[in-house]
C-alpha cells in the first residue's frame, strides 16, 4: 500500500479551513485538489448570469433543463500552481468568491440535479486516487469509501474572522456581522437540506482547528496519512 494513492476526503462547515488545509496537504502528497464547494458556486454564478436567480426567487426548472450546457472543468494556474475552475471555457475563480454569490449558493446546492450532476463529475475526478476533495458530502456520497474522512470544525468567531481577512485581502467590501450572518445562515441550510447535508460519518476523524495553525493543522493530517498508508 505504500505506493498507493488513497483518496482523502474533507468536509465541513463554511470557511473552517477546508480548503487551505486540503491545498496543503495535496502539495505535500503529490495529489490533485479539488474545492468541491467551486463547482457549486460556479453553477451558482451560471445561474445569476442567465436570469435564473431573480430577486428572492430561483428558477429551478429553468436551471435544470440548462444543467446539460453547463461544462465545468478545473486547470492549474501556471504561477500559483493551484488548480482554478472554469464554467463554459471562462476561468471565474475570482467571480465566485464574491458575497453575492455566497450569499446564494446554498440555495442552488439543495437543488437535487445540480448534486447529481456535480457529484458524477466529482466521482469521476477522484477515479484513480490520489485526491484530496473538500465540501459537505464528500465522505458520505461522492467517496463513501476514502480512506481518510476528515470533519473540520472551529469556532464561529474563528471562522468569521478568517473569512473576513480572506474577502478584505481580496478587496471585496464587508463587515465581519455580514460576514458571520452568511456564515451561520449557510451552515444551518447546509446541515439541515433534505439533500446531502453536511453530517459527520461514523469514521470521519474530527478536527478542530480552532488553536490550529495552519502548519500545525498540515502536520496534524500528515501523521494520520502515514500512519495509515504504513498500517496497511
Ligand atoms: O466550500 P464553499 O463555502 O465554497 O461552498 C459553497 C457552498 O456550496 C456551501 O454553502 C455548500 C455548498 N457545497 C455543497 O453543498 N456540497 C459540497 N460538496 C461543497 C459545497
Amino acid at each position: 500500500m505504500k505506493d498507493k494513492k488513497i483518496t482523502i476526503a474533507i468536509d465541513g462547515y463554511s470557511s473552517c479551513g477546508k480548503s487551505t488545509l486540503a491545498k496543503d496537504v495535496a502539495k505535500e502528497l503529490g495529489y490533485v485538489f479539488i474545492d468541491s464547494g467551486a463547482m457549486y458556486r460556479a453553477v451558482t454564478y451560471f445561474a445569476l448570469q442567465n436570469g435564473i436567480i431573480n430577486a428572492d426567487s430561483i428558477d429551478v426548472q429553468k436551471l435544470i433543463s440548462l444543467l446539460p450546457s453547463i461544462n465545468l472543468h478545473f486547470e492549474v494556474n501556471s504561477t500559483t500552481l493551484l488548480p482554478e475552475i472554469y464554467l463554459n471555457n471562462k476561468n471565474v475563480e475570482t467571480e465566485i468568491r464574491k458575497p453575492e454569490i455566497a450569499a446564494r449558493v446554498s440555495r442552488i446546492a439543495e437543488i437535487k440535479e445540480v448534486r447529481i450532476k456535480l457529484v458524477d463529475e466529482q466521482q469521476k475526478m477522484g477515479q484513480g486516487g490520489g485526491i484530496v476533495m473538500d465540501g459537505r458530502d464528500i465522505g458520505s456520497v461522492v467517496f463513501p469509501n476514502a480512506e481518510l474522512k476528515l470533519f473540520v470544525t472551529a469556532s464561529i468567531e474563528v471562522r468569521t474572522q478568517r473569512r473576513f481577512d480572506e474577502l478584505i485581502q481580496k478587496g471585496i467590501t464587508t463587515t465581519r456581522q455580514e460576514v458571520q450572518e452568511n456564515l451561520t445562515w449557510r451552515d444551518l441550510i447546509d446541515t439541515t437540506r433534505g439533500e446531502s447535508p453536511l453530517i459527520q460519518t461514523e469514521d470521519a476523524i474530527i478536527l478542530d482547528n480552532t488553536a490550529l495553525t495552519k502548519e500545525e493543522q498540515l502536520a496534524h493530517v500528515l501523521a494520520l496519512v502515514n500512519q495509515l498508508i504504513s498500517s496497511k
